[in-house]
């Protein structure tokens, strides 16, 4: 497919469901943008499918393959730079990213968090603000720098957790809400 010329062109990695790249595919022409290849590190990523099925091109590239986290890094540069996005989008991305990969795109990656950073860090998240008795939970993009979940905050939002909520019901509610939050943030920075 050709790219259409006024939209912004990204690359969107992923390891699993790809529901948030979903979200991206279905919205990509009112947010002006062109998905214009889907990368995982996972051969099985379901994300992959729906990357085919809207005829995005995709590529698979096996971190257990390379001898570092750097070598793997490298060929994920590779690939990238030869598209020279204007963002990077993680849409449930489960490797942690090296430096020089994060300085090879400084200020062009993007991720989602499912918390309200700065609270809730890393995985687990839902269990985390259960246990921690907090009244909201919620989810979070934000840039991507060195240190993890703790770029700055482009978008977030949040919803209540009620009394009979579970880490299951929570993740579910909060991925609902990724879905309308993530195509919004790319959006307000491609703006
Ligand atoms: C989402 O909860 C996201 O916040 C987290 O990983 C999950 C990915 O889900 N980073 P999906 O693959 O987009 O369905």
């Amino acid at each position: 497919m050709m790219a259409n010329k006024s939209l912004s062109s990204i690359v969107v990695l992923i390891s699993g469901s790809g529901s948030n790249l979903q979200s991206i595919i279905d919205k990509a022409d009112d947010i002006g943008v062109n998905i214009e290849c889907v990368i995982s590190n996972k051969a099985d990523a379901f994300g992959l499918e729906r990357a085919k099925k809207a005829d995005i091109p995709t590529k698979f590239i096996d971190h257990t393959k390379f001898k570092s986290r750097e070598d793997f890094d490298q060929m994920l540069i590779n690939h990238i730079n030869i598209i020279n996005p204007k963002l990077v989008v993680l849409a449930g991305f489960m490797r942690i990213l090296s430096a020089k990969f994060i300085d090879a795109f400084a200020n062009k990656i993007i991720n989602i968090h499912p918390a309200l950073l700065p609270k809730f860090k890393g995985l687990n998240t839902h269990q985390r603000a259960i246990d921690a008795g907090e009244e909201f939970a919620g989810a979070t993009v934000h840039f991507v720098t060195n240190a993890l979940d703790s770029g700055k905050v482009i978008l977030q939002k949040s919803i209540a957790i009620k009394a009979n909520d579970d880490a299951k019901s929570l993740a579910k509610k909060v991925l609902k809400q990724e879905h309308i939050l993530y195509p919004e943030a790319i959006k307000k920075i491609l703006l």
